[in-house]
């Protein structure tokens, strides 16, 4: 059972995938996978948004526990929506208290920046494990201009390893570094005892997150630091298409697909 405290003391890299259903969580908890992380990814990878803006609190709850159900053995982190958190100070609580205590979360991530470090506090305090995401926030997408590389002048890579720090004393149990140069997270890995899970930023980190549509090959829009280790879209289109020959060459359902009762042919 992997437990927050328990990724800390690992020797080996941390793996990190998003999961947004049961079966799907299933394959990979049985495939020893650390953590599932419900991420707000499921807007555009699941939800069929632009972005991931418009993920609500309930859509999260709902997907984070049927993750729980699927798994036994890894963490699973419910990442909070946009706004859902930082607006009012005992909606961010009840919001993210209600992954743990109805959806079965083990924790939550929220994307952070100054704002997160009180909240992160008060969050551990009241016993919901935070993890910090840094770097490119995608909720942050307006500002930013685009899904950006993130860190890249001296002043904004120095903001992340000092809000790196910040989230750290604050009680943050891991930090999720995204599209940071890799000499950045090296340094920002270096410098924390917990430990950072990159995600486009470089192989020093002390473990590695995608998105499970990009590592499936379902994605129409990968992003650069991703990559395709299977082509699920390829396998799951030969059997679509499969399906739909068969049906219309009548080929299918066959006799040991159907059943037929005894005295039920003269139906009036
Ligand atoms: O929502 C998400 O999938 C994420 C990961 C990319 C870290 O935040």
């Amino acid at each position: 059972m992997t437990t927050t405290r328990g990724l800390r003391d690992r020797s080996e890299p941390i793996t990190m995938l998003t999961a947004y259903d049961a079966g799907t969580a299933r394959l990979i908890d049985d495939a020893g996978i650390d953590v599932l992380l419900v991420g707000d990814s499921m807007g555009t990878e699941a939800l069929g948004y632009d972005s991931t803006l418009p993920v609500t609190v309930e859509d999260v709850e709902r997907r984070t526990a049927a993750v729980a159900r699927g798994s036994e053995e890894a963490l699973v982190v419910a990442d909070m929506p946009f706004l859902s958190v930082g607006v009012d100070e005992s909606e961010t609580v009840r919001n993210a208290g209600r992954m743990l205590k109805e959806a079965g979360a083990d924790a939550v991530k929220l994307e952070s920046g100054p704002h997160t470090v009180d909240l992160t506090d008060h969050l551990t305090h009241l016993g919901i494990p935070v993890m910090a995401h840094l770097g490119l926030t995608p909720q942050h997408v307006n500002q930013l201009g685009g899904y950006t590389r993130q860190g890249t002048t001296e002043a904004a890579a120095e903001e992340i390893l000092s809000l790196a720090r910040e989230h750290e004393a604050a009680g943050a149990f891991a930090l999720v570094l995204e599209h940071v140069p890799a000499n950045v997270a090296a340094q920002v890995t270096e410098a924390l005892d917990i430990p950072t899970i990159g995600i486009g930023a470089g192989g020093d980190c002390d473990g590695q997150v995608l998105v499970i549509n990009d590592v499936l090959g379902l994605s129409e829009d990968a992003p650069p630091f991703a990559e395709q280790f299977g082509d699920v879209r390829a396998a799951m289109t030969d059997a679509i298409e499969n399906y739909r020959d068969a049906v219309e060459s009548e080929s299918f359902p066959a006799e040991k697909h159907s059943h037929v009762e005894d005295g039920l042919d003269d139906l009036s």
